[in-house]
């Protein structure tokens, strides 16, 4: 077995599953953007990736990618009805996220949970050279680091959570809350999106474990586990080169002429979840055309949701729930030709989404609960040209960095609408300030940024870094 000196375990591999004809595999843009910040350092060193790569049964061998290892993880179909879509997708995720829809406890859920996790912590055990640095990713995968701890205690081993860490009377919920918690505390390091989680982290600590804590300090036994916010970004520089490309450019406008050449398009894109607000969003936009704030001959909305954990019954609720209102809304205010949303489901390249961000002069993200919401930062660093107005939900962790943006609470129905409206009508000198403000921001704050300030606080040896930064 080949031994890495920097392995990341993911619950997902970074790479398509669908190889090439000639055997060679493309890197694919994981969700969160982990690929391309790690890229950099990834084709440094030898490194490897363990992961699942989709599907049950027996893990596929995959080839190397660029030099990066891909150590598989399988998953039966068990597996991935009790851990995936059960503890990780039908506990956690909707616990984490202020429980806005209810979260299910099962035994056998818990069980398989700690199942999957130690399958992938004996797997990153056996390719971590020694002393290697291991950087265990989100909810899934929570007990991995201190399972990874008991099987190797020379990793240098770090945690970063993508979604929100929520406060202790919802954490309280969980049956086995202190496990969770003392499998976190496996880390060196835990990283979180926002100031606020890494609060509620310290204060369970201390609450169910009886640990000394603070916010960046943890007491574990003999050692001291750190604790910080890292929010995550977007590869800035690659978005905007991407959306002023000529074609993109062209392709933006064609888009326009085929919407009708409304004076407005309002753009959302959301994967298909309960937590994005996209019912709260279409109740809005109803009710500005139900009053005529917004006429659709001059405004047309597109949404765009990405079906997504299909198997589970609140997505496949979620789903039909959407999918008549967008049907009652288009049959009461669309006209032949002219519908109110432009509704789709089906995937984008990257061109045609920077086509779609450059088209939009209203982005609209307002989830309910996000743990960052890298859609947001995406549409600002596509907006070269400082043009377009971003309506963003308070609380997205992005709202954290993008103050400057049209900020709303999404369960206030008169305020979404209020916001929505000054977004339309944004005088193009304001709206101008704030994305170039934004812009700004995230070209000093991106991926690459994010990596290096979380692994630099990791590897306190400096090892690592040092290869990183001389990869810019
Ligand atoms: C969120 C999670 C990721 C996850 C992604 C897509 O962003 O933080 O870990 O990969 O959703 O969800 P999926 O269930 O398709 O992996």
């Amino acid at each position: 077995m080949r031994q890495s000196s920097l392995v990341v375990v993911a619950n997902r591999l970074p790479i398509d599953d669908s190889v090439a004809p000639d055997g060679a595999c493309e890197w694919r843009r994981s969700p969160g953007g982990l690929v391309s910040a790690l890229h950099p350092l990834l084709r440094q060193t030898p490194a490897t990736w363990v992961g699942w790569a989709g599907g049950t049964g027996p893990a596929p061998v995959l080839p190397d990618v660029d030099g990066v290892h891909m150590q598989t993880v399988p998953l039966t179909a068990d597996d991935l009805r009790d851990h995936y879509e059960g503890f990780a997708n039908a506990t956690l995720w909707p616990l984490y996220h202020d429980a806005v829809e209810q979260p299910e406890y099962h035994r056998r859920w818990w069980e398989a949970y700690q199942r999957v996790n130690q399958r992938f912590a004996e797997a990153t055990a056996e390719v971590a050279d020694p002393g290697a640095v291991v950087w265990v990713q989100d909810y899934h995968l929570q007990l991995v680091p201190g399972l990874l701890r008991e099987l190797r205690p020379d990793l240098r081993i770090g945690f970063f959570l993508h979604v929100p860490f929520p406060p202790p009377e919802l954490f309280m919920q969980l049956p086995r809350r202190a496990e969770l918690l003392r499998g976190m505390l496996g880390a060196d390091l835990i990283g979180f999106q926002r100031a606020q989680a890494a609060h509620n982290f310290a204060q369970l600590a201390t609450k169910v474990l009886g640990l000394p804590a603070t916010d960046r300090r943890i007491g574990v036994q003999d050692r001291v586990v750190r604790i910080g916010a890292y929010p995550v970004s977007i590869d800035t520089a690659e978005m905007a080169a991407l959306a002023g490309r000529p074609d993109v450019t062209a392709r933006a406008r064609r888009l326009r002429h085929d919407l009708g050449d409304p004076e407005r398009v309002i753009l959302s894109l959301d994967r298909m979840d309960y937590t994005k607000g996209i019912e709260q969003r279409l109740k809005a936009y109803s009710e500005l055309l139900a009053s005529g704030d917004v006429k659709v001959r001059d405004t047309v909305l597109v949404q765009v949701a990405m079906p997504s954990r299909e198997r589970v019954g609140q997505y496949q609720i979620l789903r039909e729930r959407i999918e008549r209102e967008v049907g009652r809304i288009n049959g009461e205010f669309g006209r032949v030709g002219e519908p109110a949303i432009h509704y789709l489901t089906q995937p984008f390249d990257r061109a045609e989404l920077a086509a779609l961000y450059r088209v939009a002069d209203v982005m609209a993200v307002t989830p309910l609960r996000d743990g960052m919401n890298l859609v947001a930062k995406e549409y600002v660093a596509a907006r070269v040209d400082d043009t377009g107005a971003l309506l963003l939900s308070e609380f997205a962790g992005a709202a954290a960095e993008l103050d400057q943006a049209y900020l709303v609470n999404p369960h206030d129905l008169e305020g979404l609408k209020q916001g929505l409206l000054s977004a339309l009508r944004a005088a193009p000198g304001d709206s101008g300030d704030r994305m170039r403000a934004m812009r700004d921001h995230l070209h000093r704050h991106d991926i690459r940024a994010w990596a290096r300030s979380y692994l630099s606080a990791l590897d306190d040896t400096g090892s690592l870094l040092t290869r990183l930064s001389s990869t810019g």
